[in-house]
This record gives structure tokens, sequence and C-alpha cells, in this order.
């Protein structure tokens, strides 16, 4: 039988395109999104993409207890997975509070419907940033646990809350630590769309492609790396997205929870993302070297093994397959996302 999986955040970065890889799994998919940080005409894309005639989707926030019980109520909901959260670190330390609502009380909230209408599966977006200055590299999932701004607190108490949750109900949790998504769709349709100047890396360097910044700001070159700038493990989002099929197949199947870094086990420094970009893209990415950020780390790097003993993950694109999708997105698609509107239900 067809089982169903709701989508919290289903509009956005990852959401979209785990969308489009649970679909082609067989999954019917159902999407929540307040579209805080995302456009309505994705739908369109994502009903392209997947040859649908139009993509389940309801207009609402995670903080909406009566929605999330109608949905409930409405939809044979199997599994839930937990994109719905706010992500920048620079914003979290302006704003604790609202990222406490956003990405703490969204949880409990969906918890408490979810206990409500007994579905018991969900998969959670974490992050890399749980490992804090991680004392291993590559870092392996049983590392001491740390946060350094709001937004990193939010994901590890939101893994704690679950792991607690887990001792007085029958939860099965799958927790995605995520390294550093990066890439689009291959069709050029979906794709990471930032409203402002881009905090990351890749975006950023993607606007300096196109000419709309002048040039990338590195930030140090004097870390303890290969070339003095510092390392990340940058991962594919069509990777990630796979990922999220292969941890829901899991802990159906097993009916056990796990907790897995998804990244490719490989780090690139800035620089030499800078120059993949350029390659992609045949453009020139200028750079001007700048004291490092406060807070960044030296090195970021997964430690891959038990995403593959776990769930048989293994990422399959490369950096260069990044920036290729990245610039292909940027390039042609990107532009005239906010074209058609169509609204939620
Ligand atoms: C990567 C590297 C920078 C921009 C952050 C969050 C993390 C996660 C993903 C989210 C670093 C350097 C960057 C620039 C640069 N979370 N850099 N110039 O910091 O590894 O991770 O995003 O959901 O929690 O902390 O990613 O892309 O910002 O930086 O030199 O203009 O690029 O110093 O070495 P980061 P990033």
């Amino acid at each position: 039988m067809t089982k169903t999986v709701l989508l919290t955040g289903g509009l956005g970065f990852i959401g979209s395109h785990t969308y489009v890889a649970l679909v082609e799994a067989g999954y019917r998919v159902i999407i929540l999104d307040d579209l805080s940080n995302a456009k309505a005409s994705v739908q369109t894309r994502l009903a392209q993409i997947t040859q649908q005639n139009e993509v389940r989707f309801y207009q609402g926030s995670v903080l909406d207890r009566g929605l999330l019980d109608r949905i409930f109520k409405q939809e044979d909901v199997t599994a839930v997975i937990h994109f719905a959260a706010k992500k920048a670190v620079g914003e979290s330390t302006t704003d604790p509070i609202g990222y406490f609502e956003t990405n703490i009380s969204g949880l409990l909230n969906l918890l408490q419907a979810m206990k409500a209408a007994e579905v018991w599966n969900l998969v959670f977006s974490s992050s890399a940033t749980v490992y804090g200055d991680a004392t291993k590299v590559p870092t392996p999932e049983d590392s001491p646990l740390s946060s350094t701004n709001p937004y990193g607190y939010t994901k590890l108490a939101g893994e704690q809350i679950l792991n607690q949750a887990a001792m007085a109900d029958p939860w099965v949790f799958g927790i995605l630590r995520y390294f550093n998504p990066v890439g689009a769709h291959p069709s050029g349709l979906i794709g990471e769309d930032p409203q402002d100047i881009p905090n990351n890396l890749v975006p950023y360097i993607a606007k300096v492609a196109t000419g709309e910044l002048s040039a990338l700001q590195v930030f140090g070159d004097d870390y303890p790396t290969r070339d003095g700038t510092g390392e990340r493990d940058y991962v594919h989002v069509m990777d990630l997205a796979r990922g999220h099929v292969l941890s829901l197949g899991a802990l159906l199947a097993n009916g056990t929870s796990h907790t897995v870094n998804l990244g490719t086990g490989r780090a690139y420094s800035v620089l030499e993302v800078a120059d993949a970009y350029e390659k992609a893209s045949g453009r020139a990415v200028p750079r001007i070297i700048k004291p490092r950020r406060a807070g960044d780390v030296a090195i970021s790097q997964a430690d891959v093994t038990r995403a593959g003993q776990l769930l048989n993950f293994e990422a399959r694109f490369d950096i260069h397959d990044m920036c290729q999708s990245s610039w292909h997105w940027i390039s042609t698609g990107a532009q005239d996302a906010a074209s058609d509107e169509p609204s939620g239900q």
C-alpha cells in the first residue's frame, strides 16, 4: 500500500529535493510550508519534475496546532519529515527567542500533534553544528556534542527532546546530521534561493560568478588546513534527498531509531570550492582574503561509516557536480522562480 509522508518545510531547499526523491521512490507526499523562506511557485516546479498534476500542499506553520490536527485527520500519514525551521547562525544570535519558538516550540507542537494522531515515525533535520569544534575529524556520531550559538542549540535540543520522548512513547526516529548541503536538481527547476546577500559559501560564490557580487571574501587563510582556508564536507542536495528516503525506509522497515551523519566523508577548502565553481561556470570568481569569521572551525568533515552501515548511504556526487548543478540553477532556473504563484488550501 502507498505510504503517505508529511514534509514540513517541504518547499524549502532540502525539503523540495526530498519531495522529488520520495515521489520517485513511490511515496505519496504532502507538504506543509508557511512560505517564510520558500516560494509558492516551487509547487509548480515540483509537479513538473515529478510529472504530477498538482502538489498536495497546506500553507501554514508547524506552530499552528489546529492545522496540524486537521492534516493528521484528513490525510493517512505514516511518517513525518520535519524540515521546517530557521537556519541562519548569525540571525539566531540576534533573535534567539525567535529561533527557540520556531525550532523548539515548532518541534514540540509537531510531536504533540503526532502523538495525538498516533503517528510515531519521524525524520528530523539536524546538523553537523551539534559537534561544535569537533575533537575528532572525520567526526563520528558518538563524538561529544555542544553548541556555540542559538541555532546550534535548537538542533542539539531537538535531538535530546527526541531521545527523551522515545523513552516514554514508541517513537521511531531518524536524526540526520547534515554537513554542508549545496547543489541543485539537475533540471535547474529547483535549488537554493536565498532572499538577501547569502551567508553560505556556495550561494555567495554563485552571485560572484553571475557578477551580482564583486568578489568572494575568504574568511581566513591561516587555518591549520591544506591551503590555510576552512575545509568543509560539502554534500550534494540530491544525495542528501536520497539519504532521507533511505532513513525513512530503514526506520519503517526496522522499527528502530538512528542518528546518522550525511556527508561525503571528504572536505574541500574555500579556495578549492571557488576553483571548482570557476571551472563549472566558466566565469571568474575573484577572491579577497579577510580575517576569520567569528565562530568558524578549521575543518568539518563527516565520518560516513555509520551512514554506510545503517542506511547503505554513500554520496554519489562530487564537488564538480555540486558546482555544475548550482550554476545550472542560478544561470537558468532561479531568475523566473517567482513567476506563477499557486495557492495552498
Ligand atoms: C563554509 C566555509 C567559511 C562564506 C553553516 C552553519 C551550519 C550549517 C551550514 C545549517 C567556511 C567560508 C563562507 C563566505 C567564506 N547549517 N566562507 N566566505 O559555516 O560551514 O556552516 O551552514 O543549516 O550550521 O554554520 O558554512 O557555507 O557559511 O561556510 O570564506 O562568504 O566557507 O568561513 O570556512 P558553515 P558556510
